[in-house]
């Protein structure tokens, strides 16, 4: 799995959205402590470096190694890397310095979705503070930039769909299915997820790299298969009206927050 997201490692510091700054105040208002956050699935650190101008510690964690080396560094973020070999006491070691119940807030930002899902609840509810720890996993899947454009890229998503790994059958659904064993607090549900939109500006130079970052256009290539042909980056790329037009553009995303 960690191979999967190695190759697109470079890309995506540049070509991912970064999310809005009050999300991470409205997580952190929630957190009656501010000691620890856990970013899991950090990739380059685009939520934990959010979650460091709330917590005075924040360690962000990934299987890629390759993801790491790309992310951006922070005094308050300490990276590590967790490859699924490791066990869950080691887990607690690493994450809590030895201690469960000392994370104020987990955060998962478009990752969850790839994990072994029990077994990842199941260490977050031991690293959780009780009371008062907090979870928050997120993801985003639609771009909404105009009429010209939305069309061709939910037509690109269809055409992803025989490429892209099975747990992104959650992502399709916009987290609706996604199990989240926690209680609600206000800011979505099990099977209720909130929607939420995270803007963003770039070219559509950047927006190519976005769409070469999706893990089924790797996995398509690894078939033989090519998603983003010549002609179909042209299709875009007059959609959106330029290649070095700046645009202000919507991605749609949904979150579910939740407590022990
Ligand atoms: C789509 S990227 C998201 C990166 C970043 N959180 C963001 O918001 O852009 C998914 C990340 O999850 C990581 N990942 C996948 N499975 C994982 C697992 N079981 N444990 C930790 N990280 C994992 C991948 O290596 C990748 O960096």
């Amino acid at each position: 799995m960690a191979g999967l997201f190695d190759k697109q490692a470079e890309i995506y510091v540049e070509a991912r959205p970064t999310y809005p700054k009050e999300w991470y105040s409205k997580l952190a208002a929630l957190t009656p402590q501010h000691s620890l956050a856990w970013d899991v699935g950090t990739g380059n650190g685009q939520a934990a470096l959010g979650l460091s101008e709330h917590y005075e510690q924040v360690v962000a964690s990934d299987i890629s190694e390759a993801q790491l080396k790309h992310a951006i560094q922070h005094p308050r973020v300490r990276y590590i890397h967790t490859p699924t070999s490791i066990s869950d006491d080691e887990m607690v070691n690493l994450i809590g310095g030895g201690h469960e119940n000392s994370v104020d807030l987990i955060t998962v930002a478009e990752a969850v979705h790839w994990f072994d899902l029990p077994k990842f609840y199941s260490l977050a509810k031991r690293l959780l503070r009780k009371p008062g720890g907090i979870i928050a996993v997120w993801a985003y899947n639609r771009m909404l930039v105009n009429p010209d454009f939305d069309p061709v890229f939910d037509r690109f998503r269809e055409n992803s769909i025989p490429f892209t790994h099975p747990n992104s059958k959650y992502v399709r659904a916009a987290y609706k299915t996604l199990p989240f064993p926690f209680e609600s607090v206000g800011l979505g549900r099990e099977g209720e997820p909130i929607t939420v939109e995270i803007p963003k500006e770039c070219s559509f130079q950047v927006v190519e790299r976005m769409l070469r970052s999706y893990s089924a256009v790797t996995r398509a290539k690894d078939q033989g298969v090519d998603l983003l042909p010549e002609e179909v980056i042209k299709e875009f790329q007059r959609a959106w009206g330029g290649h070095d037009l700046v645009r202000s553009f919507k991605y749609e995303a949904f979150m579910l927050v939740g407590k022990l």
